[in-house]
């Protein structure tokens, strides 16, 4: 049993709010608005508390501000109508216990009132630990509804003003760079944030870039030069593609994130830096790891904070909303007017597979935007390639005469290659990443096969 003050304007959902929680031998009070609310606790402090965003006398991140600025305090959980992604990291950053949206189902409701209160009894037992941190909030949008990305969007808001890395990981095109610029724009921190791709450069060139050189140090530094991470300063330092990283470079940085110490190339002054370190990466760190071609030390360093995005295909409820944001994105990009998707249209992206993400539902979105001579999106203009799935074997005879069954493994292995590398236009990193091999191994087997 447990004392619950709901805080809700809209009287028929507060109402059965207070019959669910009865029901649940809890005991709710009810407040409609903010000052209401805080006559209430200041009489007396409940054990959780339901809070409504928009009330008529201001918001309820207001109060869950005034509420979480002391320690300690019982833990809120938003349930608003309100679809804004960014309205779940502002109230996780701002110290909410967690955050539903409308319509909930009572189940949901349960387990997170009693998983609320499970751990506020724990906080007490413990040390009350508050996150009171105040951000500003505007950040690069995070669209999506779905259950995961109001994960990620919970997430972000936890853990934005920590200084330990986070790993984010997903296949090309999830967002991933999103999640890393969010991070940085909810941490509160005053430096820049700088991108890097790890796999773009040669080894002792990406040294240089993420440590700077000094004068002399090899042919061509000719002036010394600041790194990344003296750049960033108390910034954030997002090291893309982070699993092309070379061993001896997985060496440096985990000193870096050990202790925030490292050297120019060519240097002998140790520097120190205390910019946050965002990873993310596309491929299986766990098992590079396994293969001895990862270090594990810097993969448990780096995986405190993991923050795994879906594929586009894992979070199809997303798509209406995500080509919404998009068209207009592109509409204002592109001066374009692109308003509707024909019905074929649409029933075509909604059975692609979409391997590309994100990313490519922008690419063919733009397209289709560019080439539309009205307002509508039709299916020919969207172009989608057949997906690899739909290119069955049955249906392509491999080779002229010999059914596919009669084939070999090594023959089949050839043939699947080939289609691969067709389809990603020789894109190698994509190949292997739909094949699950590493580069290595295709490189290997384009010798092999003389591909
Ligand atoms: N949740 C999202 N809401 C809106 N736009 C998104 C979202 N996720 C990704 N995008 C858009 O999709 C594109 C790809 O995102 P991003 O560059 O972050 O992907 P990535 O995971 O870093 O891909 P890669 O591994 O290929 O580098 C960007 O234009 C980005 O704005
Ligand atoms: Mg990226």
């Amino acid at each position: 049993m447990a004392n619950v003050l709901i805080i809700e304007d809209d009287e028929v959902f507060s109402e059965l709010l207070v019959m669910h929680l009865e029901d649940r031998n809890h005991v709710p009070h009810t407040a409609s608005t903010l000052k209401q609310a805080r006559q209430l606790l200041a009489e007396s402090i409940p054990d959780a508390i339901l809070l409504d965003q928009q009330l008529p006398d201001g918001f309820g991140t207001d109060i869950l501000k005034e509420i979480a600025d002391h320690s300690p305090h019982p833990p809120v959980i938003m349930i608003t109508g309100v679809s804004d992604n960014t309205l779940a990291i502002q109230a996780m950053g701002l110290g909410a216990h967690d955050f539903i949206r409308k319509p909930m189902d009572e189940l949901g409701l349960d387990t997170t009132l009693s998983n609320a209160l499970k751990s506020h009894r724990l906080s007490r037992q413990v040390s009350a630990i508050t996150n009171t941190q105040d951000y500003q909030v505007d950040i690069g949008q995070i669209v999506g509804r779905s259950p995961s990305i109001l994960e990620i969007c919970k997430t972000i808001g936890s853990v934005a003003s920590r200084n330990a890395p986070v790993l984010i990981t997903g296949k090309s095109g999830t967002g991933k760079e999103v999640v890393a610029r969010a991070l940085h724009n909810h941490s509160g921190r005053t430096g820049l944030f700088l991108p890097i791709n790890c796999s773009a450069l040669a080894e002792n060139l990406l040294e240089s870039e993420l440590f700077g050189h000094e004068k002399g140090s090899f042919t061509g530094a000719i002036v010394r030069k600041e790194g990344k991470f003296e750049q960033t300063a108390d910034g954030t330092l997002f090291l893309d593609e982070l699993g092309e990283m070379s061993a001896s470079l997985q060496a440096k940085l985990l000193r870096v994130i050990q202790d925030g110490s490292f050297e120019r190339v060519g240097g002998t002054q140790t520097m120190r830096s205390n910019a946050r370190i965002l990873a993310a990466t596309n491929r299986d760190l766990k098992i590079m790891v396994g293969a001895g071609h990862f270090r594990e030390d810097l993969f448990y360093r780096l995986n405190v904070v993991h923050i795994h995005l879906p594929s586009l295909r894992e979070r199809m409820e997303d798509l209406p909303l995500l080509t919404e944001y998009l068209l207009s994105k592109i509409n204002a990009l592109q001066h374009t007017a692109v308003k509707h998707i024909a019905e074929t249209a649409w029933r075509r992206m909604k059975e692609y597979q979409w391997p590309g993400n994100i990313r490519e539902l922008e690419n063919i979105l733009t397209r289709a935007a560019v080439l539309a001579r009205s307002d509508t999106i039709t299916a020919d203009l969207l172009a989608l390639p057949d997906s690899i799935e739909t290119k069955g074997f049955e249906t392509n005879k491999i080779i002229d005469g010999i059914p596919p069954q009669l084939l070999s493994l090594d023959e089949l292995e050839n043939e699947h290659i080939k289609k691969i590398l067709e389809y990603t236009h020789w894109h190698k990193g994509k190949a292997c990443e739909i094949l699950g091999i590493s580069r290595p191994a295709l490189d290997r087997k384009i010798t092999k096969y003389e591909l």
